[in-house]
């Protein structure tokens, strides 16, 4: 049975990737916050992680390597937007989603990197919001963009890295979707698009059949950076 890491399996995305992953006969180890994962499953593991706190985050990767000392996917989709309502660029909030959505991410992959088998695959779910190829069309959301970029440039620098062991990493965009975060960022007249089911559908898709290293997908095709 094939083991994957989902971390941000509470609610959202995660939750709909851990039971996408569940149903096609995988091993799941997934990751909450504050939110306990909804479901229960013979094949799931549960372990609260802050990915934010850097002893959380090492507390976690030893436990999930105890348990699961070949790892076949990873994918990195627990991350905040603090400042999508933000016209300002709010320092605190910008050093808050730096923590969570790119430091705590690669403090948290490279712990688990010795135990990914060949083949493997890391997926970081990044945003349209994280590319240089769109342009900014509106005032919000100065640290969760910037994140995202460093993200992409993350996925990027692991590709290289990985390369001689057979490991693939890639960024994935999900559209805008329906969860929480995505409701955030809705108005009187745009809305999310997408079901939540709907990027867990593209995820099992990238690491299942994708073995193409270093590129930023959406929709199962290659998109821009
Ligand atoms: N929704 C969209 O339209 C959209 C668009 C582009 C990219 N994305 C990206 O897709 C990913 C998932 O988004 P989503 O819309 O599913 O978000 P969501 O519904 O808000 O869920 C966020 C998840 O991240 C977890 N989380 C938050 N802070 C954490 C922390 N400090 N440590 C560990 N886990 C933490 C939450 O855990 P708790 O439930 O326990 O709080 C929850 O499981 C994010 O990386 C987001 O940036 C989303």
């Amino acid at each position: 049975m094939k083991t994957i890491v989902i971390t941000g399996a509470s609610r959202g995305i995660g939750l709909t990737t851990t039971k996408k992953f569940l149903s096609e006969g995988w091993r799941v180890i997934g990751t909450y916050l504050n939110t306990p994962i909804p479901i229960s499953h013979q094949n799931l593991s549960v372990i609260q992680f802050d990915q934010g706190n850097s002893a959380s985050i090492a507390k976690t990767a030893d436990s999930i390597k105890k348990t699961a000392p070949e790892i076949d996917a990873v994918v990195n989709c627990a991350g905040i937007i603090l400042d999508v309502q933000d016209t300002e660029a709010d320092i605190e909030k910008i050093r808050k989603t730096f923590e969570v959505d790119v430091l705590g991410i690669i403090d948290f992959t490279e712990r688990l990197l010795p135990n990914l088998r060949k083949g493997s695959h890391i997926v970081n779910i990044d945003s349209l919001y994280g590319t240089f190829s769109f342009p900014i069309d509106d005032t919000s959301s100065t640290g969760y963009r910037i994140a995202k970029a460093g993200l992409n440039m993350y996925t990027r620098t692991l590709a290289f890295r990985l390369k001689d062991r057979g490991i693939i990493a890639s960024s994935l965009d999900p559209g805008w979707v329906k969860t929480d975060m995505g409701n955030k960022g809705a108005t009187e007249t745009e809305k999310p698009d997408r079901e939540p089911e709907e990027p867990a559908e593209d995820i099992y898709h990238l690491v299942t059949a994708v073995h193409e290293s270093g590129y930023f997908w959406k929709l199962g095709k290659k998109r821009e950076w």
